[in-house]
């Protein structure tokens, strides 16, 4: 019997080839096609081209993608390498890596983990080759930690809904986004086992069809009640009373709440407010950063023309030359968010007071 796509793992570590496995989700739902990343120009492309795509996975990606790296900079002379020529690679390799994507908070965040934990080996005197150990540890333990994050973002979500509820989310915040769960589909996974029943709508998610080829299809192949909607059709579901609540995750949340995600999200929670259906941000603490005090300071990725004139279609479906304008992301004022859900609770507004008590609480 064929495996189901949840059944998959969203990003994997192969010490033995040394490599990446993802699933490429470009090839998402028409096939399921297993990838080994080998290169740090295989990393930054499957990151950049979204072979492996959504804040979590791609900070996972990026963990183990600058593990195995550092494993091919020591090389085979590891006993031998010094640790002054092993960083300086390290750190170009780093910096390569960091800039497949701007706006995904996740990416720096794995990566300047992995940085930091390579720094403290060395200054407690550790050589080269147990810097390597602890790397892939640590790499390793990012992926576990997602996991449980994720399934506490669930839990606390699902105390927001109740069995029977209409859910509306945008682009994927899935098990594909993470390593499992995903960050807005937690509360609905979890709901799922626990007899829920919710109607969930898909929105399909312009211009890469995240939501069309991703969400749907994991929460179809969940058994979860999923309908998929064009975009523009969220404001007419809401009117009807059919969503009871929006979940939808983040690339980056700044320190006033300010959440930047997938394009169309701002709008999404906009008509939210106008039909009163609340709306909420599924956030684990490492997307958000407090080093940006609002979403005026997040750099919003900017995607090639052709992703809106012609991919998906068989011929181009816009005027040739026609000037196009595809951010990858849109930030939605922290006034239009009834709550931000993250794994050690939901934080309401005030949100810079809320989130910083959080973030005290959680160390
Ligand atoms: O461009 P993508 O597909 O990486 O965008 C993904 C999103 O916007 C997700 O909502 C976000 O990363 C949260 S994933 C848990």
């Amino acid at each position: 019997m064929n495996k189901s796509i949840i059944e998959y793992e969203t990003v994997e570590l192969d010490d033995n080839d040394n490599s990446v496995i993802i699933i490429d989700q470009t090839r998402l739902p028409g096939k399921t096609e297993i990838i080994r990343l080998h290169t740090a120009q295989e990393i930054w492309d499957a990151i950049y081209l979204l072979k492996v795509r959504g804040a979590p996975a791609i900070g996972v990606a990026a963990a183990m993608g600058i593990y195995i790296l550092a494993k091919e900079i020591a090389g085979q002379q590891i006993e031998k390498v010094d640790f002054d020529s092993f960083y300086e690679k390290f750190k170009a390799q780093k910096d390569y890596l960091n800039s497949a994507r701007p706006t995904a908070v996740n990416l720096s965040w794995a990566l300047n983990r992995m940085e930091q934990v390579c720094i403290k080996a060395h200054e407690e005197g550790k050589a080269v080759s147990e810097i390597i150990e602890i790397l892939g540890r640590e790499a390793r333990e990012i992926k576990e930690e997602d996991i449980r994050v994720c399934k506490a973002i669930g839990e606390n979500g699902l105390s927001l809904v109740k069995p029977g509820d209409g859910i509306l989310t945008h682009c994927n915040a899935g098990q594909l986004a993470t390593c499992k769960y995903g960050t807005a589909t937690a509360p609905i996974y979890l709901g799922q086992e626990r007899g829920y029943h919710f109607r969930v709508f898909a929105d399909e998610t312009r211009p890469l069809l995240q939501g069309a080829r991703l969400t749907a299809y994991e929460l179809q192949s969940a058994g979860v009640d999923v309908t998929l909607i064009c975009d523009n059709m969220s404001a007419m579901v809401m009117k009807n009373g059919w969503v009871n609540a929006v979940f939808v995750g983040c690339d980056r949340v700044a320190a006033n709440g300010d959440t930047a995600n997938k394009i169309g999200t701002s709008v999404v929670a906009a008509v939210a407010k106008r039909y009163g259906v609340p709306f909420y941000v599924c956030a684990p603490m490492s997307t958000i950063d407090f080093n940006t005090p609002t979403g005026t300071e997040i750099e919003i990725e900017q995607r090639p023309a052709e992703e809106v004139t012609q991919m998906w279609y068989k011929e181009p479906m816009a005027p040739e030359g026609i000037k196009v304008f595809n951010p990858a992301f849109d930030v939605t004022d922290n006034e239009l968010i009834t709550a931000i859900v993250t794994e050690h609770g939901i934080a309401r507004a005030p949100f810079k007071e809320s989130l910083e008590k959080m973030r005290t609480n959680a160390k």
